[in-house]
């Protein structure tokens, strides 16, 4: 079995940071989400990899490489736009050949894994089987209705009024079947190839298509609130590890990760919490639920449940939470009892104590 990747997309719901990045490299417990789905994929013993690139191609491929840091084989394939995950699946043809495969949302995150879910679908070798998960409101997702065998009966893009509460989850197993149903539809009213149409065809044709249920922890990392509440998932799976420097009158209580070169000066961290390495924490009180990126300056500071990003600094500014502050930015505080001074770029949200 292959995996396919699909990592290109446009990220407009994570603005303003798929400007200088795309989404699938920004970090959740300090690892970029990429990178998380490519340890659940060689969870499940396949190795090889297509990775399914837009125009953020350098930069992906500046971080994975050819995967053998990750212990996998990465062919990056590029997709000219993104017109949908059934054209992605179109792009990578000629790598998938004639192998089942798996395909993964590049933002999506399942950390407890599908292993039993691929053993399943290894085993009867379905034309297509997908993940579904239980949702509380299903109108925001692509819904599968599903006979008590776990047989796909319809699947439903978005429904106003859905007939269940299954949701499909951005993993997907298919036999080369797929390859037929996606030559055969045609473009959505939004302009994509839908693979829920390529699915609903297989379904039509009479194909054994199937419904799995992951009963974990799913996200889809589309949007700000989802990547924090992500972060703090992960972030309560960590375990302590003080590897930088932390002085005598700090005080780090709980899990709580200080990497390498990482310094704490005469501050407080309350874990679940990670130093990246070369950041520097100073007359602070950190967390729970923050991780802070690589060559950061927190100084003088309160932050929690928040993420920064390589290189950012926070000083002199209390009480940050709930906050993604992107890389090399810096939040910082001015002498005045009456102005707030600020420099936002576009799509950029910003909210400030009343
Ligand atoms: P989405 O999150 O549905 O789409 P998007 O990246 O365009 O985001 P937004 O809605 O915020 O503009 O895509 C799911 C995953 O699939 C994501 O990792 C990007 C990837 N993708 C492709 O690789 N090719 C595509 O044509 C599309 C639409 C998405």
């Amino acid at each position: 079995m292959k995996a396919l990747v699909l990592s290109g997309g446009s990220g407009t719901r994570l603005r303003p940071f798929t400007y200088s990045m795309p989404k699938q490299l920004i970090p959740i417990a300090n690892r970029p989400v990429i990178e998380h789905v490519l340890d659940g994929i060689r969870a499940l013993g396949v190795t090889e990899v297509g990775v399914v690139v837009g125009e953020r191609r350098p930069e992906i491929e500046a971080v994975l490489g050819d995967g053998s840091a990750l212990g996998v084989r990465i062919t990056y394939l590029s997709q000219q736009q993104p017109l949908g995950l059934a054209h992605a699946v179109s792009v990578a043809r000629e790598f998938l050949g004639d192998d089942d495969f798996v395909m993964y949302l590049g933002d999506n995150m399942l950390p407890q894994g599908v292993t039993e879910i691929a053993a399943e679908f290894r085993a009867e070798r379905p034309s297509a089987q997908v993940v579904v998960c239980k949702v509380p409101d299903p109108r925001a997702f692509g819904v599968a209705e599903v006979d008590p065998d776990g047989r796909v009966l319809r699947l439903v893009e978005k429904p106003a009024q859905p007939r269940s509460d299954l949701a499909l989850v951005g993993v997907y197993f298919f036999t080369p079947d797929i390859h037929r149903a996606v030559a055969a539809i045609v473009p959505s009213a939004r302009g994509e190839l839908e693979i829920t149409d390529a699915i609903q065809w297989l379904v039509a044709e009479g194909a054994d298509v199937r419904a799995r249920e992951y009963s974990g922890y799913w996200k889809d990392t589309g949007r700000v609130e989802d990547v924090l509440e992500c972060n703090r998932e992960l972030l309560d799976g960590i375990t302590r590890s003080v590897r930088g420097e932390v002085d005598e009158r700090s005080v780090l209580i709980g899990e709580v990760i200080v990497e390498e070169s990482a310094r704490v000066v005469n501050s407080r961290i309350e874990g679940p919490v990670v130093v990246g390495r070369g950041s520097v924490v100073e007359n602070s009180h950190i967390g729970p639920h923050t991780a802070i990126g690589r060559d950061c300056l927190l100084s003088d500071t309160w932050v929690d449940h928040s993420i920064a990003l390589d290189g950012a600094t926070v000083s002199g500014v209390r009480g940050v939470h709930g906050s993604l502050i992107g890389r090399s930015a810096a939040v910082t505080s001015v002498r005045s009892k009456h102005h707030h001074r600020l420099v936002v770029g576009d799509h950029t949200q910003v909210e400030v104590a009343a």
